[in-house]
């Protein structure tokens, strides 16, 4: 919580200032800025290349602000240089105290109002943003500095040590978190830090770096800073990429590496994107999860909230395309209702769920329901094929349309897609890189066809809307999902059949659809008059999810320079944005927006060793080599 005291944010908490009186952003440069010699080392990066800030505590944002308004002072826009700043905070600010303690600094404000917008997609655990079109990257972990250290996969280059003074905060300044600064480091990273302790200084010169005293700010005399030894390899960014596949999985991974500035050829067999199952008229926007915070869980989270924080940059918010109407989870099962409890009775903020009754599920939703549940204020709807669009639509992505993929080989400049157009005429294209987005249809391809995706067929309904459910205003989800009237229709959603690829409409999927009406509310279900409805002229659309067992996709690194972004199973929407992401700043061998255990659970080279234990290399696990 923040406080105030003589103008200045202060924590009770801790009993300290989160910058100096005298002039918090004139300490924040002098301090991290100056000493880290950062207008130095950004202004030497060779074209291409990137550079990682760390900082323990977040706070306000002002030292991530300062260091963003400096790479805009130092790098042309015309460089292809970017900016990863990582940051860790346990007790992030609310959305108001950020904007009040961000107002003192007009000189800063653009870059603040960009901050305050992504600020409410904020989820606990990994957050990744991107800014200035993708210059500039934050990674925020909420989180304790002590947990988030060690799941950093791919180094900083220059450390801020910014966690309140050590007497009032020892917890931030542990030899424990100095070993993992150590380890999270490139060759040559540097830190900063206003503080002078004895024990600061030993312990970081203990973990590796070597230390030295410099002037501090205003009264204080002095402040630390250090190196580690060695200089950093220069990272090479590709300049040509594949993708197959232009559903939300390909169109996301063409987009993240468009915005790295590599450039892509966008490959799908169909006449137009968004044809598998990226296809359908609308799709809901919404995270399920389960109270243990395992890997799946945290990519589900850190996915949901990037996806959010992605889509208000691409596909805004405007009630035709996308809307934010809410989601509600209900316990309207025996298991349900266990699982809704254990995840209720953790620490969420209001603005990610909230546990609600039977009556405040119905307030919010506009009509009567017969349970609580969780609700997802954030959760919503959105047109797939016009998010894959916004996706794909970059001067850097070329389209291939009706071309569709025979054989993927490997070539000495990386790989080689090979395959037929619409006239059946063969063509071919080389790239450094090649990311495959097919869905389930990865068999055909050598080098893929170990790795154990299950299609699964899946139909939605879309049914009439009544002067009743005209009055509905969320997403309610049972064990399907009902969407708000759209255009004079309602969407439900979907049925699920294993290792079936057929995509024909089916009465008895559209039947078993309407059965779910009775488990959000019987009055609903009545008024949608489904007893008399000729269940044969309903509309609708079935395609075809890729699954795995365990239900985490395949997203990473496979062979060298190929990639995948497969099995997205029934959470595509959320899931393919982050996945993109990851995949280009691997490709980039920039700081990974995931952390390493999520990113290991997610390496497609794992599960092929797994399927095909003998003749794989296991993957390198560890902070520089995750198993990406
Ligand atoms: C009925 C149904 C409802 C769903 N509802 C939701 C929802 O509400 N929210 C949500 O998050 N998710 C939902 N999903 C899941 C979501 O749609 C998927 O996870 C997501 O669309 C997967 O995207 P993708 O890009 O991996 O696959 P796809 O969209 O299937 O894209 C694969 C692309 O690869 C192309 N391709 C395949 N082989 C070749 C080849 N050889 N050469 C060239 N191109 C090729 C295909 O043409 C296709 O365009 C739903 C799925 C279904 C079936
Ligand atoms: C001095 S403030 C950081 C100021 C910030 N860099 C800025 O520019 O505003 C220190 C921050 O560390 C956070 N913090 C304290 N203990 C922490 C811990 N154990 N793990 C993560 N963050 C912590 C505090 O909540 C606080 O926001």
């Amino acid at each position: 919580m923040l406080d105030w005291q003589n103008g200045q944010p202060f924590s009770s908490r801790f009993g300290d200032v989160y910058f100096s009186r005298d002039s918090g952003m004139a300490e924040k440069r002098h301090v991290f800025l100056e000493g880290s010699r950062l207008a130095e080392r950004l202004a030497s990066l060779p074209s291409g290349d990137g550079f990682a800030v760390g900082e323990t505590g977040f706070g306000t944002g002002l030292s991530f602000l300062c260091t963003w308004q400096l790479f805009d002072e130092v790098i042309p826009f015309s460089s292809r240089c970017s900016l990863d700043f990582f940051s860790v905070e346990k007790y992030p600010l609310t959305e108001r105290e950020l904007s009040d303690a961000l107002a003192q600094w007009p000189a800063l404000q653009g870059y603040a109002n960009e901050l305050i917008k992504r600020w409410r997609r904020r989820v606990p655990g990994w957050n990744r943003w991107s800014f200035g079109e993708g210059r500039v990257r934050l990674t925020l972990v909420v989180d304790d500095v002590a947990k988030a250290l060690p799941e950093i996969c791919v180094g900083i280059d220059a450390w801020f040590l910014d966690g309140f003074s050590p007497a009032c905060n020892p917890e931030m300044w542990t030899q424990q978190v100095f070993e993992s600064i150590v380890q999270a480091s490139r060759p040559g990273a540097t830190f900063a830090t206003y503080t002078c302790a004895g024990h600061v200084r030993r312990g970081l010169e203990q973990a590796g770096f070597q230390v030295s005293k410099s002037p501090g700010f205003g009264l204080k005399r002095e402040m630390l800073q250090g190196r580690l030894p060695g200089s950093p390899p220069a990272r090479s960014i590709p300049a040509t990429a594949i993708v197959i596949g232009g559903g939300v999985a390909g169109c996301a991974a063409a987009s993240a590496l468009a915005m790295r500035g590599v450039s892509v050829k966008l490959i799908d067999r169909s006449p137009a994107l968004a044809a598998g199952a990226s296809g359908n008229p609308s799709g809901i926007l919404h995270t399920r999860l389960a109270a243990g915070m395992n890997s799946l869980q945290r990519f589900v989270l850190a996915s949901y909230g990037h996806a959010l924080a992605l889509l208000d940059e691409k596909l805004p918010i405007d009630g035709i395309v996308r809307a934010e109407c809410g989601e509600l989870q209900l316990a309207f099962s025996a298991e349900e209702a266990k699982r809704i409890d254990k995840l209720a009775a953790l620490d969420w903020p209001p603005h990610v769920l909230q546990h609600v009754d039977a009556a405040e599920a119905s307030l919010l939703a506009g009509i009567e329901l017969a349970h609580g549940g969780l609700w997802f204020p954030a959760g919503g709807w959105v047109v797939p094929p016009r998010m894959c669009a916004a996706l794909a639509s970059n001067p850097a992505i070329a389209h291939f349309t009706s071309h569709r993929v025979e054989s993927l080989t490997a070539v000495d400049a990386g790989w080689r897609v090979e395959g037929k157009n619409q006239h059946e005429q063969t063509w071919c294209h080389e790239a450094q890189l090649a990311v495959v987005c097919t869905g389930y249809e990865v068999k055909s391809f050598a080098p893929l066809a170990s790795l154990p995706l299950t299609p699964v067929r899946g139909q939605i309904t879309v049914l009439p809307t009544t002067s009743h459910s005209r009055n509905l205003r969320t997403i309610v989800c049972t064990s399907g999902y009902l969407l708000p009237s759209i255009a004079g229709v309602h969407m439900m959603g979907a049925t699920h059949s294993f290792n079936d690829e057929a995509v024909n409409l089916r009465i008895a999927d559209h039947a078993k659809n309407l059965s779910r009406l009775t488990e959000i509310s019987a009055v609903l279900a009545r008024s949608m008059n489904t007893d008399s409805l000729d269940i044969r002229q309903l509309d609708g659309r079935a395609s075809v999810r890729a699954s795995l067992p365990g239900a985490m996709p395949l997203v990473g690194k496979l062979l060298p320079g190929l990639y995948t972004s497969l099995g997205h199973g029934t959470r595509g929407l959320i899931s393919a944005g982050l996945s993109g992401e990851l995949i280009a700043s691997a490709a980039c061998e920039q700081l990974l927006p995931l952390p390493l255990a999520v990113v290991n659970a997610l390496a497609p080279v794992a599960k092929r060793v797994r399927e095909t234990s003998s003749h794989m290399v296991s993957p390198a696990i560890g902070i520089r080599s995750p198993g990406i």
